[in-house]
């Protein structure tokens, strides 16, 4: 799909809302955003192989066409290709997972080899890597100025190294459109434009369902959340001067 149609991607944690997205979607990434997004953690840090294992699962369950990529979180892969391969055979083989991905440019390009040669397909991420965010010092945008040609040289390296595609998050545009044109795989962007072969959002976010804070790339599409918690008040209200349930909700002797 490099240079065609622009790939169409969202994050899925559960079974229904994969179906939902079955039929509109090229790829279903498991974030590891599960965290923050359904578990209330304060970063993807405190992410487990085993929640990646359990929502890939779910995910998998709710998937008939589109390709279901899982994260490898933090921890899992970082101190070797040994290490990795062994937590990368597990989502894919408890999961049913079609792809791996995982964060990381120049220093993550032996394990990527290393998995792929093994039979394991890898998506990279590069640009802004949340899992780094304790050494990156923020969520902030990657690759301006100065920093442009290491982020470059990362994307080459995860695209020489076997990488099927690569997420480039955060990245201005101009260096996300260089970084397409450059390289011979599809690029994912998620704030880095519409130059991108692809795009991917966290689907809490667009849909209005995770609101602790909105990124400046997210796209609100829908407002589910304020629509749940008005329905909840309504319902709340209801119980509380018995006008719910209703007759029509009961059964008759
Ligand atoms: O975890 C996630 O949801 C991601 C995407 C935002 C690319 O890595
Ligand atoms: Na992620």
């Amino acid at each position: 799909m490099k240079g065609g149609t622009p790939i169409v991607s969202l994050t899925a944690y559960t079974t229904p809302m994969a179906q939902l997205m079955d039929a509109h979607c090229d790829f279903v990434l498991v974030g590891d955003s599960v965290g923050m997004v359904l578990h209330g953690l304060p970063s993807t840090l405190q992410v487990t192989l085993d929640m990646m294992i359990l929502h890939g699962q779910a995910v998998r369950r709710g998937l008939d066409r589109a390709l279901m990529v899982v994260d490898m979180p933090f921890g899992s892969y970082e101190a070797s290709p040994q290490v990795a391969f062994a937590a990368a055979a597990r989502l894919m083989a408890e999961t049913g997972a079609g792809a791996v991905k995982l964060e990381g440019g120049v220093h993550m390009a032996e394990t990527i080899a290393f998995l792929v040669e093994r039979g394991i397909p890898v998506m990279a991420h590069v640009g802004l890597t949340p899992q780094a965010i304790h050494t990156l010092g923020g969520y902030k945008v990657q690759g301006r100025g100065d920093a442009a040609p290491m982020l470059m040289a990362d994307a080459q390296a995860v695209s020489d190294a076997g990488a099927f595609a690569v997420v480039l998050e955060k990245v201005p545009t101009g260096l996300a459109t260089k970084i397409t044109e450059a390289l011979p795989i599809p690029t994912i962007g998620i704030g880095a434009s519409a130059h991108c072969d692809g795009q991917v959002l966290v689907v809490d976010d667009m849909l209005g369902l995770f609101t602790a804070f909105k990124p400046k790339f997210v796209k609100r599409y829908a407002d589910l959340g304020s629509q749940a918690e008005a329905a909840v008040e309504a319902y709340a209200q209801e119980v509380r001067t018995r006008s719910f349930p209703a007759e029509e909700y009961g059964f008759a002797d």
